[in-house]
């Protein structure tokens, strides 16, 4: 698969006051050496605990960090190009036109002062430099109706304040996907929303992705939600990635133990006569990470090695699925065995696995 985005390890920096006064100079490494890939057309899902780097990765691909924030190294490769070295200039010229942006809430980006018809015209105007109003206004409805917006025309007119929480996600959609771009980036785009509105909206980019054949990095903690909606997974933690690949083989045939805990702690993807179990413990802070591998001192397969030295990729299926853990191979052997097919089989080897 030849990628529309691939970073190559990003490394993205913050200086924070949780780390300062800890003898260095109050800078953490948010983002740790992040590769990942997205394909054409395809779905991505990168998932993790609040606080493991999801928004910071996503901040740091698209020129968006906070002022102090710095991606120190890594290359964002999209469609040939690198954004990692582009200037703001060129950045907010493929931001909006090649790559949307969803964020969590919609309300915060929209703007509370203008109408929802100047809102939606403002990126006809500034890419397209469209200014006729008759244009300008047939555009906007068009866009309107393919999020699904009833009287859309009526609606013009509307402050953010007169929608709903679902309504005015399904306008920043609307913004982000209106000249057709290559790829749409959603941060938790439905935590605030309640879950019949949540499953609305996703059904609706589900549907966008299709007719528009548009790549899509979903940021998520709901690993149900990824399950539905995603073709590929990577999985977040403390600022690393610790294991990807194609999200059916990756919750089915889990090797990392923290993916192992995720899936355990969710009721839907959990093996079916076990008990949820939360995994236990903290995900550490930035000015404090453990040596070695980060999940170590939560983890129960942990050997000697694990506390001292960060796991080697281990990589599988032509590096289609990557496993950062120093078990991997005694991990995987137990699936070879018990593990012939079917859902019902892999969730007992599952729990054989994480036993
Ligand atoms: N603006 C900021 N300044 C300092 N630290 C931040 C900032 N934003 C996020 N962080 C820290 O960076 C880490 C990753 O945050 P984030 O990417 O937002 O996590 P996630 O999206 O996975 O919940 C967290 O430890 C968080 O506290
Ligand atoms: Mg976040």
């Amino acid at each position: 698969m030849k990628p529309l985005l691939e970073a190559r390890n990003l490394t993205t920096m913050l200086r924070s006051r949780q780390a300062a006064g800890r003898g260095g100079a109050g800078v953490v490494t948010a983002v740790d050496n992040v590769s990942l890939k997205v394909g054409a057309g395809r779905a991505l899902a990168i998932v993790g605990e609040s606080g493991s780097g999801k928004s910071i990765t996503c901040l740091s691909m698209l020129g968006l960090l906070p002022s102090n924030g710095r991606l120190v190294e890594g290359e964002v490769l999209f469609k040939g190009r690198d954004l990692a070295r582009m200037s703001q200039d060129e950045l907010q010229k493929v931001r909006g036109r090649e790559i949307g942006m969803i964020l969590q809430d919609a309300m915060t980006s929209l703007n509370p002062l203008f109408t929802i018809g100047d809102q939606v015209a403002e990126v006809f105007r500034y890419h397209q430099n469209i200014t006729d109003r008759a244009t300008l206004k047939r555009k906007c409805i068009e866009v309107l109706e393919k999020v699904k917006i009833p009287a859309a025309e009526e609606r013009l007119n509307s402050y953010p304040f007169q929608f709903s929480g679902g309504m005015r996600q399904r306008v920043s959609i609307a913004i982000n996907i209106a000249l057709s771009p290559d790829l749409l980036i959603c941060d938790e785009p439905t935590t605030a929303l309640d879950v019949t509105v949540q499953l609305q909206i996703l059904n609706l980019l589900r549907d966008l992705q299709r007719e528009q054949n548009m790549a899509i990095v979903f940021v998520t903690h709901d690993l149900h939600l990824a399950a539905q909606f995603c073709d590929d997974v990577a999985i977040m933690y403390g600022g690393r990635i610790v294991e990807s690949g194609p999200i059916g083989d990756v919750f089915e045939r889990p090797v990392h133990p923290y993916t192992v805990g995720l899936l355990q702690a969710v009721p839907a993807l959990a093996a079916y006569d076990r008990r949820l179990a939360a995994i236990p413990g903290q995900q550490p802070t930035l000015a404090n990470l453990p040596q070695g591998c980060r999940f170590q001192p939560r983890c129960k397969f942990a050997v000697a090695q694990c506390s001292t030295q960060y796991p080697d990729w281990f990589e599988w299926n032509e590096g289609e699925r990557r496993v950062a853990c120093w078990l991997t191979e005694q991990r995987l052997g137990a699936y070879d065995t018990r593990v012939p097919a079917g859902p019902r089989r892999s969730a007992e080897a599952l729990q054989e696995v994480s036993r």
